[in-house]
């Protein structure tokens, strides 16, 4: 029987794994941990305050719950990373290999842990961005996934463990805010749009960026946590492409359903990191290795967040 812990579970990500964990290996196998607690009562079952630059709170957490698998997405993101660059490096660093490190120690079965398109700098090609090219970000944070990544396929080569990876692009959904990335404008523009009709973007209006609905960012990583281990042949983490758009477009996508929407243009130093990114991911390795298929478009992502987040304001009215 697998028992899971999942580490930084009250970020945006994780608000959404968790559900999905627990439907698959019920409530009580999942144990959800953050240096946080969580505001209201959301989740059912264990919930753990837990530091993951705390190493011996975390062996006793995983030796106490007999833990098999570890989702380990503490982490500080891209554009608060800036603002802190020694506390990012830190909690991205010796989080991970606290983590790598225990999961030697006690023999945990399968590590998963979350790359990002963050790791490819300036001078990576910026279009249809391949699996193995150059990578020289210029973010800690991408610094930090880089460094990550080959931590990960060290302790594969070297240990024979099962540690897998994903670069995620931008994250969006509905059910968790995001924690302080480049790419949070396409989460908070959907908010603004309802909230206000009207949202200023710290991008600016040309910059195209990798970007992923939740629902296809948690079915990947599903996917490839189930995938056969002799199937995957990317040590570092994989190439994952969902959908690449502007804030222009994603503006205009916004407007088919709210006409009056408006966004102006105020980019801030987050443009400078947006413009060291990819506009878009080759992910053909994952497609053949592991059969990973998009499902959202932009224009289907955008219908579902507008209507899930029209029932969230107006049960927000009633109370
Ligand atoms: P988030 O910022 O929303 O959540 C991170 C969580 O980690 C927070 O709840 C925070 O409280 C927790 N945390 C911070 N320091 C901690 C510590 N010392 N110990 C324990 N918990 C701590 O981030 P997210 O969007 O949920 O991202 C999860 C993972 O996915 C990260 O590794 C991130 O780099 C990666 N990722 C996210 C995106 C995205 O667009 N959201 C894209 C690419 C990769
Ligand atoms: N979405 C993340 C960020 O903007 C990319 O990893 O930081």
């Amino acid at each position: 029987m697998e028992r899971i812990l999942i580490t930084g579970a009250l970020g945006q990500l994780g608000t959404e794994l968790v559900i999905e964990l627990q439907n698959i290996y019920g409530v009580n196998h999942v144990i959800v941990s953050d240096i946080h607690q969580p505001l209201h009562n959301h989740f059912d079952g264990v919930f753990l305050t837990l530091d993951v630059l705390d190493k011996p709170g975390l062996k006793e957490v995983i030796s106490k719950y007999r833990v098999t698998q570890i989702y380990h997405l503490a982490a500080i993101l891209s554009a608060n990373a800036e603002k802190t660059p020694d506390l990012a490096w830190r909690i991205n660093m010796d989080g991970l290999i606290n983590i790598l490190e225990l999961s030697r120690e006690v023999g945990i079965k399968k590590v998963y842990w979350p790359s990002s398109i963050a790791v490819f700098g300036p001078d990576a090609p910026k279009d249809q961005t391949p699996q193995h090219t150059i990578m020289n970000p210029n973010t800690i944070y991408g610094i930090s996934k880089v460094a990550g990544e080959n931590l990960c396929s060290y302790y594969i080569e070297r240990y024979g463990m099962d540690v897998r990876s994903l670069r995620y692009p931008g994250l969006i959904g509905h059910r968790g805010l995001p924690g302080g990335g480049t790419t949070d404008y396409a989460v908070e523009i959907y908010h603004e749009a309802l909230r206000n009709g009207k949202f200023t973007c710290p991008l600016d209006k040309h910059a195209r960026l990798p970007m992923m609905f939740m629902p296809d960012a948690v079915r990947a990583t599903l996917e490839l946590m189930e995938a056969e281990r002799s199937a995957l042949t990317v040590r570092t983490s994989y190439n994952l492409a969902g959908i690449s758009f502007t804030p222009e477009e994603i503006t205009k996508s916004i407007q088919k359903s709210i006409p009056y929407f408006q966004t102006d243009y105020q980019p801030d130093f987050r443009q400078k990191i947006a413009a060291s990114w990819p506009n878009s991911i080759d992910d053909s390795a994952a497609r053949n290795d592991w059969k990973w298929k998009v499902a959202y478009d932009l224009d289907g992502m955008t219908k579902e967040m507008i209507s899930h987040l029209k029932v969230k304001k107006q049960a927000i009215n009633v109370c």
